[in-house]
């Protein structure tokens, strides 16, 4: 075999991994809890060559500083000649906040680890994908997953089948590459952030509150420490020096119209991550109103309704 092609979705965290306890190798410094997606997809073809490595994003050459340490890694626990050329496209935004780096380095390191003849094991696959962003650990598993803080690998709490009624609404706000990468933002709070070990000390309680939220299935108390941790990330980043500001003005506008509509008694809430995008949790009969509120401010064909899917597969 000298070609792998695998499919992975992006992992959405609830509660958010901002903070690494040892840098370079992405070990948390803090427990997440995330759903893996289904619509928003990352195809990755891999191929072995005997020169340099090379990646293409949606057809365009990448930096090799984001994908060095992945390859010098694999090298390491294969072999030092071993080359690899890998095509990765989304049929969303990349590296704009919607985690595509999540689903590429999971459908990476599968389709790398079938090549190399290594072990193809769920738990091996989230331990390698770590190594090129820390949360393509979450995405290789489907359904509802967590990553505890101090592991080399997540695990699935629930299968994507857990919660039939759920749908996350994902608003994109501008498809424009972020500024600044999550990688150097996570840095730069840890640094600099006075709040930093604040974040620290009170994520252990925000998971654990989630994960029995979650196991219940109670949307109002999971929606409301999904948004307490979005916005306690965002604490951290704005406290930064200098200062990590994400957001634009339709994240803004967005983020107000839905506390409107849970002021009117419509279950959602929302989140965000590394970037201007807006995505919401809520139940499925509750969808078009909160679709009709939102494309007020921005096009209907920037949102989409998605549900939880599955893990990394090959293709
Ligand atoms: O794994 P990275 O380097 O893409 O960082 C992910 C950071 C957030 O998306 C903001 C939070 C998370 O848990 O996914």
């Amino acid at each position: 075999m000298t070609s792998c092609t695998t499919i992975a979705h992006p992992s959405l965290a609830i509660i958010k991994y901002w903070g690494k306890e040892s840098h370079g190798i992405n070990i948390p410094a803090v427990p997440s809890l995330a759903i893996t997606l289904s619509k928003l997809t990352t195809t990755t073809k891999v191929s072995l060559c005997t020169q340099a490595d090379t990646v293409t994003i949606d057809g365009k050459p990448q930096a090799p500083d984001q994908s060095n340490r992945f390859f010098d890694y694999v090298r390491e626990q294969t072999s030092p000649e071993c080359h690899f050329k890998v095509e990765s496209t989304n049929n969303f935004a990349a590296a704009a906040g919607l985690a595509s780096s999540s689903s590429g380095f999971a459908a990476l390191a599968l389709a790398v680890s079938k090549l190399c003849n290594v072990s193809t094991d769920l738990n091996d696959i989230s331990k390698l994908a770590r190594i090129g962003s820390g949360s393509a650990a979450r995405a290789v598993f489907g359904g509802f997953t967590s990553w505890n803080k101090g592991a080399e690998s997540a695990t699935q709490l629930f299968s994507p089948d857990f919660w039939p009624e759920l749908r996350i609404i994902i608003c994109t706000t501008i498809s424009q590459k972020k500024t600044i990468s999550s990688r150097a933002a996570m840095n730069q709070s840890a640094q600099t952030s006075p709040y930093y070990q604040a974040w620290i000390e009170q994520s252990h309680k925000l998971y654990t509150q989630a994960h029995k939220a979650l196991s219940h299935k109670d949307l109002p108390l999971l929606g409301s420490l999904t948004r307490q941790s979005s916005m306690r990330m965002f604490g951290v980043m704005l406290s930064a020096t200098p200062p990590i500001l994400y957001w634009n003005p339709v994240s803004i506008a967005l983020l107000k119209e839905i506390e409107t509509l849970r002021t009117n008694g419509i279950e959602v809430w929302e989140t965000m991550d590394a970037g201007p995008q807006i995505k919401c949790i809520c139940l499925l009969p509750d969808v078009p109103v909160i679709v009709y509120a939102l494309s007020k401010i921005i096009d209907t064909n920037n949102i989409v309704v998605d549900s939880v899917g599955t893990g990394v597969t090959f293709y």
